[in-house]
């Protein structure tokens, strides 16, 4: 079934220069970019959008890190997206993802780990309406 998912592509991947090369994984893989804008989000907005982590010890720096500079957020579409984007972009750990994945090819943090992929339905749902509430 085709649904919608969002993606940041976090600043790490801005700043390295890696954005082209990750949108390219998803893209080559099948899946349509329906929207994409380069933002610089304040705190404000990391703790909506994080808002499952917010009391978590890891959250302050992981909050200091998604501010810290320019992400793309995308919303992209395609059979089953939530599940492929999550495997195109491996475990959270960047230590531990697997080769061939995003975070196994192009990183080595726990935190900055390069991409976020919904992880539900309902995520799904609630992010796309906070980064891009017209669509
Ligand atoms: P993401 O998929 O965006 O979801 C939550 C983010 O928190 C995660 O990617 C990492 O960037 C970060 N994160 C999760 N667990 C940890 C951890 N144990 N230590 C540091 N950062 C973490």
């Amino acid at each position: 079934m085709s649904e919608r998912t969002l993606v940041l592509i976090k600043p790490d991947a801005v700043s390295r220069g890696l954005v082209g090369e990750i949108l390219s994984r998803y893209e080559r893989k099948g899946l349509a970019l329906v929207a994409a804008e380069l933002r610089t989000i304040d705190a404000a907005t990391a703790d909506v959008h994080y808002a499952e982590h917010v009391e978590k010890a890891f959250y302050p720096p992981l909050r200091d890190f998604v501010t810290s500079g320019p992400l793309l957020a995308a919303v992209l579409e395609g059979d089953q997206a939530i599940e492929v984007v999550r495997a195109l972009n491996g475990a959270t750990d960047a230590r531990k993802a697997a080769a061939g994945t995003v975070r196994g090819d192009l990183a080595l943090s726990n935190r900055e780990n390069l991409v976020h992929g919904s992880d539900s339905a309902e995520s799904a749902a609630r992010e796309i309406a906070l980064w891009f509430p017209k669509l």
